[in-house]
């Protein structure tokens, strides 16, 4: 059988527990199958700063090139926490991944399974996907600080929006929404007031859109964006927009579609020039870590996203079919993060 070598990231809080449910689920559905999974397990996160000082050395980064994709748990420490400065590990770990492995895709399904309660009284048919643009805008660190402390300071982060990145991203969006049954193109952004990049965005979409003349789309500034998702969220099909903007919506878009424990996401490199990497959308839950309270399901869902990208869609619908089942039946029964892992194991076909 076919070898898959496989990175995991188990990183902080929740992390290792959500993962070792999705390293479970993903070893039920290849047993005896065309793929095995062989797993490198490296330790990084806040935990292990405090620890050694590290955070993603040369290295570290290097080896994880050499794997086929990496599954990532959570990584971080509470917001009020002063351990270690806010950002470190998020800038030095997760978005140097991102940038460095070339995530420019990504992508954050949202459906509301049967048998999920929404908050919303009447959500209708809510099935859409996020394709977040990954390795640009605020998040390039691009700013700096001046006159720090002082009541001079000044504060900048600097969106970075390239046309290569954009319309790279955008093309995604578009091939993506040509194969769904709706084909439709939503735009996310704030082009009246971010001019200049809402511009560059814009355009791209009008220029790409002629390459898919089966894709209807449209454009809603994202504060309009929100209302919708909460008002009428059954009319997105498929959404592209910023990083930061990406952010934001999917955890509204997690929210109303029964809560951040089911949020898949993958970070894609579709060129394939470096491994890809599956994570949840949620980080490291401190004030439930370390219980066996954490929701294991968006980790598991994230896991399916990375077969399907190694192209094993078999394995990839057979653990959605379980994660279905499962949640069809859960009502409001109380389990430990281990037993839905377990039943989500059991209910694979
Ligand atoms: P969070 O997603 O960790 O938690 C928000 C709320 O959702 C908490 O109440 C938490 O208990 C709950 N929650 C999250 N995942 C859950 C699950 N699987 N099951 C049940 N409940 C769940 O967001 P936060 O509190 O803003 O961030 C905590 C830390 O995680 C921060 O350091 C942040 O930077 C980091 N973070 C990391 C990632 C990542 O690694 N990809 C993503 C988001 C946040
Ligand atoms: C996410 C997280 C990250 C982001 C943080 C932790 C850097 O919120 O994956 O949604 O903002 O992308
Ligand atoms: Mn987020």
């Amino acid at each position: 059988s076919k070898v898959i070598s496989l990175a995991v990231i188990p990183g902080d809080g929740i992390g290792p527990e959500v993962t070792a449910e999705a390293v479970k689920v993903l070893n039920k559905v290849t047993a005896g199958g065309p793929a095995r999974f062989d797993l490198t397990e490296y330790e990084l996160g806040a935990e292990h700063w405090l620890a050694t000082g590290e955070t993603l050395p040369d290295k570290t980064l290097d080896a994880l090139k050499g794997h086929d994709a990496i599954l990532f748990g959570a990584v971080g420490v509470a917001p009020g926490d002063t351990s270690m400065p806010s950002g470190l590990i998020e800038r030095e770990l997760l978005l140097k991944l991102r940038f460095s492995l070339d995530h420019y895709v990504n992508l954050r399904p949202s459906k509301l399974y049967t048998g999920v309660d929404s908050p919303l009284a009447n959500p209708g048919d809510v099935d859409f996907i996020v394709v977040r643009e990954g390795t640009e805008g605020p998040y390039a660190g691009n700013g700096g600080v001046l006159r720090e402390g002082t009541p001079q300071e000044i504060a900048t982060e600097v969106s970075l929006n390239t046309a290569y990145g954009v319309e790279r991203v955008v093309r995604d969006a578009f091939r993506r929404a040509s194969q769904r049954p709706r084909r439709k193109l939503t735009l996310v952004h704030k082009h009246n007031v971010l001019v200049n990049a809402g511009r560059l965005w814009k355009r791209t979409v009008e220029k790409v859109a002629a390459e898919f003349p089966e894709v209807t789309h449209d454009y809603l500034h994202v504060d309009a964006a929100t209302i919708f998702m909460v008002s009428d969220p059954s009319r997105f099909d498929v959404i592209v927009t910023d990083n930061l903007f990406g952010d934001i919506i999917t955890d509204l878009a997690a929210a109303i579609t029964g809560g951040i424990g089911l949020a898949a996401s993958g970070n894609i490199n579709m060129d394939r020039t470096y491994p890809s990497m599956f994570e949840p959308v949620h980080g490291s839950a401190p004030d439930i870590a370390g219980q066996q309270k954490a929701d294991p399901t968006a980790a598991i869902l994230s896991a399916a996203l990375l077969l399907e990208h190694l192209g094993f869609d078999d394995e990839a619908a057979r653990i959605q079919q379980a994660v279905a089942a499962d949640l069809a039946n859960r009502g409001g029964k109380r389990r430990t993060t281990a037993e839905v892992g377990d039943a989500i194991a059991a209910a694979v076909s």
